[in-house]
């Protein structure tokens, strides 16, 4: 069976952008596969200095993927921070890699001109997410298309690690799903958390109904295009072509979408509900202790090669 690994920031609330991109393929995706699921709590540490938030960010990444259906007994979920080669190795791959290949990171160039500030961590953050992938011989890594630079970074870091010390890393490849549409948010504008326009994965209904009934009506070719972009992904064509040939009935047709999004989420957020906090610690534990035994043996074939280890 080929490895599968894919990282999630612990940063924020999840949309139903994010379930639709993100979480729904992986679902359809992760039981094919040998998988792990990693929180990359270190990674946030780039953005995010409030311990508080941290450690509830990190909980709720855990609840918001096992609800939405993701079984911890049937995929490797770990902690990043938990598992300490993945900092080790990082630290030899940016010896290996030069500060002008690192300068070409959209990411950092993105996230510093969005005001972030240019931490030689933020700086080095694509070094450590090639760590992640490559002390698993990972084979594929399900990703966003933002994220597809990283992944040549990382197949780079193993090639040049591969050259200087033998062959010991695997080439990982992206699985960038193209046929996934962006989904818009309430302003028409691509639906993201940074940009305040998000109907939220685990709202309260209130939330959602809130969210909804803001979505812009703009119309063209005779439909509100952006509710019309939201809606589709809740039911077939067929099933919206009659209300949305009746013309400016917005409030029917949000009420309905509202409806179709609690249908989605009234069940998954019920299942987030029952999931406690000391669930989530032992699901962590147990992955990132199943996560270490891999990465620890790679380690010391990495220490070994690089003449460190006597
Ligand atoms: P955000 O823009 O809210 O910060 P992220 O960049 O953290 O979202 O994206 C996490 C994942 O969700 C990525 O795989 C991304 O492709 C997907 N995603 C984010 N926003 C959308 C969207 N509006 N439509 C479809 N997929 C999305
Ligand atoms: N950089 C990824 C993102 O922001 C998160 C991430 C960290 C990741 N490590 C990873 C993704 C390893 C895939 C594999 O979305």
């Amino acid at each position: 069976m080929q490895r599968l690994l894919t990282g999630l920031q612990s940063s924020g609330a999840l949309h139903i952008g994010n379930y639709f991109g993100a979480l729904k393929p992986f679902l359809d995706l992760y039981p094919k596969y040998e998988s792990y699921l990693m929180v990359a709590d270190y990674h946030a540490v780039t953005s995010l200095r409030d311990p508080a938030q941290m450690r509830q960010n990190i909980f709720s990444v855990v609840k918001d993927y096992v609800a939405a259906g993701v079984d911890p007994s049937k995929c490797v979920i770990f902690q990043q921070s938990q598992v300490q080669e993945h900092t080790e190795l990082a630290w030899v791959l940016e010896c290996l890699v030069t500060v002008p290949f690192l300068e070409l990171s959209h990411a950092y160039k993105d996230k510093v001109a969005k005001g972030l500030e240019a931490t030689a961590g933020l700086f080095n953050y694509p070094m450590l997410m090639a760590a992640d992938i490559l002390l698993y011989d990972t084979d594929v890594v399900p990703v966003g298309e933002d994220q597809r630079q990283h992944l040549e970074y990382a197949r780079e870091a193993a090639a040049k690690f591969n050259n200087a010390y033998g062959e010991t890393f695997k080439e990982p490849k992206e699985l960038i799903q193209k046929e996934i549409a962006v989904i818009p948010g309430v302003d028409g504008k691509k639906m993201s958390k940074s940009y305040n326009n998000t109907i939220p994965l685990f709202g309260t209904k209130d939330e959602i109904a809130k969210a909804v009934m803001g979505i812009v009506t703009n119309s063209s070719e005779g439909k509100p295009q952006v509710l019309y972009a939201i809606h589709k992904n809740f039911r077939t064509e067929s099933e919206l072509k009659a209300p949305y040939a009746r013309g400016n009935n917005f409030k029917e047709l949000k009420d309905m979408l509202i409806e179709d999004i609690e249908g989605l989420i009234e069940p998954m957020r019920a299942k987030r509900d029952a999931i406690s906090d000391d669930e989530v610690k032992k699901v962590l534990k147990e992955g990132s202790d199943k996560a270490r035994t891999y990465a620890s043996k790679k380690m010391i074939d990495v220490r070994s090669k690089i003449g460190v280890a006597l």
